[in-house]
């Protein structure tokens, strides 16, 4: 397999002894980021009284370097520990009546859609998953979700699915739901870092993690909420700041670990150091040949989705991999972890199982060609 992409493995910690093939679901941390956690961390325990004291200001001053960093309007940019928390607070902040409904797709989260199932039940109401097949267009995505918006309280959309690694037409969506008054939540769990400009403009929430693509310490995410909806949007957690506002209302989550929040800048640091936009363009012509490579190897192939997440691809696995629940998916995992040495996620869709290969910086041609040589004995 040939690449122009030179890994950059040398600004990771990550065990060379391990194919690191699946950043999409935990991230990765480099080096400078975990240095600087770890002197804020002692600095935390030389004088906690001290920390404590200093920490609002801190905490809103990396708070606005993010805004910026994802060009978000910083009087609508709060800080939440991940993007199941930022959807926690969208959801609550909207209005479902008794027999309404929460629109969703099938490429969404699962734990995403279990707080649809969570919010949709306590107030009576109903979630409406609309089938998107895998090989949609975003014409065809628009399309399917149309009748459903029209019937809809709030609607959830994905701007990268987890399941399918598929970019989705967000802008359009948001454009869509603002037609028929309808809010929306964008789950961009996997737009900071992949995306040029991962907020949405005019969607009513959008939340995305820096703890993925943008390799913050884990812990590290935010909400972007529209004005006419930041008065009523409440943190995860009640806590001192709860008669603030937005966002530094956000700032305060009682007694916790703010030192991802503050180190989060060290990360994006290195990756401007890379020039990541250029970075990731190489980086994913990587991960498509070797996609291709791996599809090869075991037989099968690479679906073809109209719009594959920047710097993530599905392999489709021989219809002799069965997969029947969440259980038979973490086993693989298991397996080709023990067996191939190798960190990949495994995802179903439409009852058809996939792996789902990521790359980021650090990959390069030798992780896809040793799982190419690796994975037929084992499946
Ligand atoms: C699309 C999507 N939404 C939400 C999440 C949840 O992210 P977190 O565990 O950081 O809350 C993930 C995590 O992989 C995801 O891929």
């Amino acid at each position: 397999m040939t690449s122009e992409w030179q890994p950059r493995s040398g600004l990771w910690t990550l065990d060379p002894a391990v194919l690191h093939l699946n950043h999409g679901s935990w991230g990765a941390v480099p080096l400078a980021a975990q240095r600087e956690a770890a002197l804020l961390r002692a600095e935390n325990e030389a004088n906690p009284a001290a920390w404590f004291r200093a920490l609002p200001q801190r905490v809103a001053s990396a708070r606005r370097e993010l805004a910026r960093w994802l060009g978000a309007d910083e009087a609508g940019f709060a800080l939440v520990p991940n993007v199941s928390a930022g959807v926690t607070v969208a959801l609550a902040a909207v209005d479902v009546p008794a027999g309404g409904r929460i629109v969703v797709t099938s490429h969404g989260y699962g734990a995403v859609r279990f707080a649809a199932d969570r919010f949709a039940a306590a107030r009576g109401a109903s979630v409406v998953e609309v089938p998107v097949p895998l090989t949609a267009s975003p014409d065809d995505v628009v399309a399917l979700l149309t009748p459903a918006v029209g019937a809809a309280d709030v609607v959830v959309v994905d701007q990268i699915t987890s399941p399918t690694a598929t970019v989705f037409p967000v802008d359009r969506l948001v454009s869509l739901c603002r037609a028929a008054g309808v809010p929306v939540i964008v789950d961009g769990a996997h737009g900071p870092g992949l995306l040029p400009a991962p907020v949405p403009v005019g969607a009513d929430f959008w939340t995305g993690n820096l703890h993925k693509w943008a390799c913050a310490p884990r812990g590290t995410a935010g909400v972007v909420v529209a004005p006419e909806w930041r008065s009523r949007t409440l943190p995860p957690v009640v806590s001192w700041s709860e008669h603030g506002s937005l966002p530094e209302r956000f700032d305060w989550q009682a007694t916790a670990d703010y030192v991802p929040w503050l180190a989060a800048p060290a990360a994006l640091d290195v990756l401007d150091d890379l020039n990541w936009p250029a970075a990731r363009e190489s980086v994913s012509r990587l991960v498509a040949a070797g996609a291709d490579l791996v599809a090869k190897a075991i037989g099968s192939e690479v679906p073809d989705l109209a719009a594959p997440a920047p710097t993530m691809r599905l392999v489709a696995l021989p219809p002799s991999v069965r997969i029947g629940d969440k259980a038979a998916e973490e086993a693989l995992r298991v397996r080709i972890a023990r067996d191939a040495a190798a960190e990949v996620n495994v995802c179903v869709h439409d009852s058809r199982a996939f792996l789902r290969l990521s790359a980021h910086a650090y990959t390069g041609a030798r992780d896809f060609e040793l799982l190419a040589a690796r994975l037929p004995a084992l499946l």
